[in-house]
């Protein structure tokens, strides 16, 4: 279908009225963007202009529901009016500093999301990667350190279908071909479990072993959730072996999942935490690392730090981020709005459409379509021409993370959108009902 023709129902939107770039088109934007970036991603074919809220318009006018949302860097939404407030404050009166000085902004932001995380210290950075990083380094630090490892010899277990940033020393633990190879010489000291399988951790633990790095629930595959009862043992294989429990949440975090932190879920408090996306409230890159001071105190002057870490735009948006996940109203309406997403995930799973499975927690889900219906980026496709932004991860799985600011006739609008893509599908591939679903 020719996706100009196409008018999203109740949502239909016309350019004109909202000064989009006269003459721009989606195709001009694509051919710019071949011609100058590297191509390290395959986006979508939609070319974004302007967006509010939950909601996202191209520069033809057109406009979609985002149900990635950031890869959940837009928790709070598009826009979000608190947010912006804060933002234009500050712009106005102090962006940068440095750690060189102190800002007025820094120790409060700090301070609360200590609390929030219910923890000593914060180690401010920007990126996802970096806070990974950085538990990365204070975890062998502590591990020299206080637990007595001697040097060069410390090891940290990683997980099977890991997914924790884009740096060589990240990547070098990655079982994912396309993150991995051709990278290398790659960084040692690292052992991979199989993510949900406590057992598989424990036979790797030996008298080296500084910390477990896990994702309690893995977003870039496909929005995995452990078995239960995952967390807590590593909890308690960690506390008696003394080796650190490092929850990388940047993805899992900060209300995606009806809770302020994924191992609320399971009651598990980690002994470090790693923190990004929603953070900077989808306006600023913010991430940070929080733990114990034990584990955190080890850091000193001069062996770690960023130059944007930490700068009074991020901290007064991050407090601002950490302020709304306090009063709990998101994570609330994410648990309200997520129960309305499982009941239509069952419907359309129960319809045999082609949906062969999902695992869903939240406002966040993974749905797996048969693979003789066709892929999740063929899905992906048809979804955008009926007005919904999602994405696409490892072959046959489409990931729904919208913002938790969604409402009931938004998520309507999504299963109608899902359901008429999944059509499309089955009349181009008439073929596929006859067959295995899987
Ligand atoms: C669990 C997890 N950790 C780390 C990262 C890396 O974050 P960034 O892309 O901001 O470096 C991601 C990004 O998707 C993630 O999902």
């Amino acid at each position: 279908m020719d996706h100009k023709s196409l008018v999203h129902g109740m949502h239909a939107f016309h350019a004109e009225d909202q000064g989009s770039s006269p003459g721009v088109t989606t195709d001009d934007v694509i051919n710019e963007d071949r011609q100058w970036l590297a191509q390290t991603y395959h986006p979508l074919p939609v070319v974004i202009r302007s967006a509010h809220g939950a909601w996202v318009e191209d520069v033809e006018g057109r406009r979609y529901l985002d149900c990635l949302a950031g890869y959940s860097a837009l928790n709070f939404g598009h826009g979000n009016e608190r947010l912006l407030a804060v933002a234009r404050e500050q712009l106005e009166r102090l962006t940068m500093t440095s750690r060189a000085f102190y800002n007025d902004k820094l120790a409060d932001f700090a301070r609360e999301l200590a609390h929030l995380a219910r923890t000593d210290l914060v180690v401010p950075m920007n990126t996802g990667a970096e806070a990974v990083e950085t538990a990365i380094k204070a975890a062998r630090a502590w591990g020299y350190r206080v637990k007595g490892v001697s040097a060069g010899k410390a090891n940290i277990i990683v997980m099977d279908s890991n997914f924790h940033g884009r740096t060589t020393t990240i990547i070098s633990f990655s079982d994912d071909p396309d993150a991995h190879d051709d990278f290398g010489p790659y960084t040692p000291g690292f052992r991979r479990a199989v993510f949900g399988d406590a057992n598989s951790v424990a036979a790797l633990v030996d008298e080296n072993t500084v910390a477990v790095l896990v994702e309690p629930i893995q977003g870039e595959a496909g929005v995995i959730i452990p078995p239960d009862g995952f967390l807590r043992r590593l909890r308690e294989l960690c506390t008696a072996n003394n080796v650190l429990l490092i929850a990388d949440e940047i993805q899992s975090g900060l209300g995606r999942t009806g809770t302020t932190f994924a191992c609320d879920l399971w009651g598990v408090q980690p002994d470090l935490r790693t923190l990004g996306k929603a953070l900077g409230g989808g306006i600023v890159p913010v991430s940070a690392v929080v733990g114990t001071a034990d584990v955190l105190g080890v850091l000193k002057p001069g062996q770690h730090g960023s130059t944007f870490g930490g700068n009074p735009l991020a901290a007064a948006i991050g407090l601002e981020v950490v302020r709304m996940l306090a009063e709990e109203s998101h994570q609330e309406h994410a648990r309200a709005m997520g129960v309305l997403m499982r009941e239509n995930l069952e419907k359309l799973e129960a319809k045999n459409m082609g949906v062969s499975g999902f695992s869903h927690i939240g406002l966040w889900a993974g749905i797996t379509i048969a693979p003789r219906l066709g892929t999740g980026r063929q899905l992906c496709e048809k979804l955008l021409l009926h007005g919904v932004l999602a994405k696409d991860t490892h072959g046959s799985t489409v990931r729904l993370s919208p913002p938790l600011t969604i409402d009931e006739a938004d998520l309507a609008f999504l299963f109608e959108g899902l359901e008429a893509a999944i059509d499309d599908l089955a009349v181009e591939n008439p073929a596929w009902r006859g067959k295995s679903h899987s």
